[in-house]
């Protein structure tokens, strides 16, 4: 059984009013019936143009936002006839990261208060415990505990990046979903984040489903490649079968427009 299935999945964002008057609506088919597996341990990378649809199924899959229609397992579960405090449940155990994993938190937090606050949120326990836990995080993405009382932003932005990768495994997730979180950073500074990823998922058994636009950056870390065009996943298949036999001609054109890197 797969950790994550995926069912004629569909998302459709209604516009907002024509700004050429006449009230003309129309809607977005962000996602549009797709369906996609991802088994335990593996990663599941999804590449395709920018609004080809990518974070849009990403956040479903989270269930983060509702989907129009399909369905989503988790583990088993189908999680979008989970109540309230069911989803509060399984969002434990699936994470997400972000390009800017600073974009929407209060800069006066300090990076400690960052890390903890999904276990002050889920997993009560006692502020020396979670001081044990945060300093034990900080050391699994390559940080110095010192790191704990100062803010986010004395940080540079691969430093970051790993702070809001501690912060995604305060609750020990199975599945993380990580949306082009090496995308704002320098090659070389991706280029570490990608392999603490992947070192991390090794440590502790982690799913991952990672979006990006690069090629390069998916075909080093996936297992297996997703390639979406326009809503719809267009080709799915081993990382050798997409980056050497590509059959579809947008998979084709997003392999000549990234060159090789030295990951
Ligand atoms: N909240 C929203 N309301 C309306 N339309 C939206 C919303 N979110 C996304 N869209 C639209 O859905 C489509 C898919 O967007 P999405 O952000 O999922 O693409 P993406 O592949 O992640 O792009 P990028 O590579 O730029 O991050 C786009 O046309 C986008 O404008
Ligand atoms: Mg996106």
């Amino acid at each position: 059984m797969a950790l994550v299935e995926i069912r004629n999945l569909a998302k459709v964002f209604p516009l907002g009013e024509s700004i050429f008057g006449g009230g003309a609506k129309g809607e977005v088919r962000a996602v549009d019936d797709v369906s996609l597996e991802i088994e335990a341990g593996e990663t599941l990378g999804l590449v395709g143009e920018s609004g080809s649809g990518k974070s849009t199924l990403g956040r479903l899959a989270l269930r983060l936002i509702e989907p129009t229609s399909g369905s989503i397992r988790f583990d088993g579960r189908d999680l979008l006839v989970a109540s309230g405090s069911d989803m509060r449940r399984y969002r434990r155990d699936m994470q997400i990261i972000f390009q800017d994993p600073f974009g929407s938190l209060d800069p006066r937090f300090r990076v400690e208060d960052v890390i903890a606050e999904p276990l002050i949120v889920h997993e009560p326990m006692s502020r020396s415990m979670r001081r044990v836990r945060t300093t034990e995080l900080l050391r699994a993405v390559g940080l110095d505990e010192s790191a704990a009382q100062r803010f986010p932003h004395e940080f540079s932005g691969g430093q970051r990046q790993r702070i809001g990768i501690a912060r995604a495994l305060a609750l020990k997730p199975k599945f993380i979903v990580a949306d082009e979180p090496v995308s704002a950073l320098d090659v070389s500074v991706g280029a570490q984040i990608v392999n603490l990823l992947a070192q991390l998922q090794r440590e502790f058994g982690l799913t991952y489903l990672f979006i990006s636009h690069s090629m390069p950056v998916v075909r080093y870390l996936a297992t297996r490649i997703a390639v979406m065009y326009r809503g719809k996943i267009v080709e799915v298949g081993s990382t050798t079968e997409i980056t050497e036999e590509p059959k579809h001609a947008y998979s084709r054109s997003l392999l000549e427009a990234t060159p090789e890197i030295a990951v």
